[in-house]
C-alpha cells in the first residue's frame, strides 16, 4: 500500500476534525484545506453585499465574483490559516455569530456548492492534501486515498464547543451549546444530496474520550501506508 496523497476528513461539527486533521496534515506534511472555511467566507461577503442567504443565484454568483485565499499561518502564529476574502484577511470574522447563524442556509445551495467544489478540487490537485468538511469523500474527492469519518457523542461534541467558546470569552451556557450543536446537525442532516453521510469506504473513527495524538497514532498506518 502507498502513502495516501490525498486524504478526506468528514463527521458533524465538533467530532475532532479539524484538530485531527491538521495534526495529521503537521505531522506528515500535507496542506491542510478546512473547507468549512470557504462557505464561511462566501457567508460573511453575503452579509456584506446584503445578499438574501435564501437567493441562491446572487449566492452563487457572489462565490464565482469573490477571490477565497486559504493561505498557511506564518511560523510561530497561533491561527491554523489565514483566511483572504479578496485580499482582505477575515480570518477572525469568518467564525462571527452572524456568520454562524447563516452559513448553514448558505451551504446548503447546489449552485455555491457548485462553484466552491471546482476550488476544492484545485486544492487537492496541487499536492499532498487533507480536506476537512462534510462532503469530502463522497463527493468533493470520491476517490480519495484515504476517508475518515470520525464521530463522537452529541454530549462529548458540544462539551468541545462549549471549552472553546469559553476560552474565546463568549459568554454561553452549556444547555444552548448543546442545543446549538443538536439544531446544525440537523441541518447538516437536510442537505438533500449534500446532507452528511459516510463514504462507503471510510474508515469510521470514534473520538469521544480519546485524545487527538493517540487516533493520529492509531492512523498512521492507514497514512503512510504500511
Ligand atoms: O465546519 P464548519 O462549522 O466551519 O462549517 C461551516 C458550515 O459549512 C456548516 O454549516 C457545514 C457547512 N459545510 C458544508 O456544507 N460542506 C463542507 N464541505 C464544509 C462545511
Amino acid at each position: 500500500m502507498n502513502r495516501a496523497r490525498t486524504i478526506a476528513v468528514d463527521g458533524p461539527a465538533g467530532s475532532g476534525k479539524s484538530t485531527i486533521g491538521k495534526l495529521i496534515a503537521d505531522t506528515y506534511g500535507y496542506t491542510f484545506l478546512d473547507t468549512g472555511a470557504l462557505y464561511r467566507a462566501i457567508t460573511l461577503a453575503a452579509i456584506r453585499h446584503h445578499v438574501c442567504p435564501g437567493d441562491a443565484e446572487a449566492l452563487a454568483e457572489l462565490a464565482r465574483e469573490t477571490r477565497v485565499c486559504i493561505e498557511p499561518p506564518d511560523q510561530g502564529e497561533k491561527v491554523w490559516y489565514h483566511v483572504r476574502l479578496d485580499g482582505e484577511d477575515v480570518t477572525s470574522q469568518i467564525r462571527s455569530p452572524e456568520v454562524d447563524r447563516h452559513v448553514s442556509e448558505v451551504s446548503s445551495h447546489p449552485s455555491v456548492r457548485a462553484v466552491l467544489l471546482e476550488r476544492q478540487r484545485e486544492i487537492a490537485r496541487s499536492g499532498p492534501s487533507v480536506l476537512v468538511g462534510r462532503d469530502i469523500g463522497t463527493v468533493v474527492l470520491p476517490d480519495a486515498d484515504l476517508k475518515l469519518f470520525l464521530t463522537a457523542t452529541v454530549e462529548e461534541r458540544a462539551r468541545r464547543r462549549y471549552r472553546d467558546m469559553a476560552r474565546a470569552g463568549k459568554d454561553v451556557s452549556f444547555e444552548w451549546v448543546l442545543e446549538d450543536v443538536e439544531r446544525r446537525d440537523e441541518a447538516d442532516r437536510n442537505k438533500g444530496e449534500y446532507s452528511l453521510r459516510v463514504a462507503e469506504d471510510a474508515v469510521v473513527v470514534d473520538t469521544t474520550g480519546r485524545t487527538p495524538e493517540q487516533i493520529v497514532a492509531e492512523l498512521r498506518p492507514w497514512i503512510v501506508g504500511e
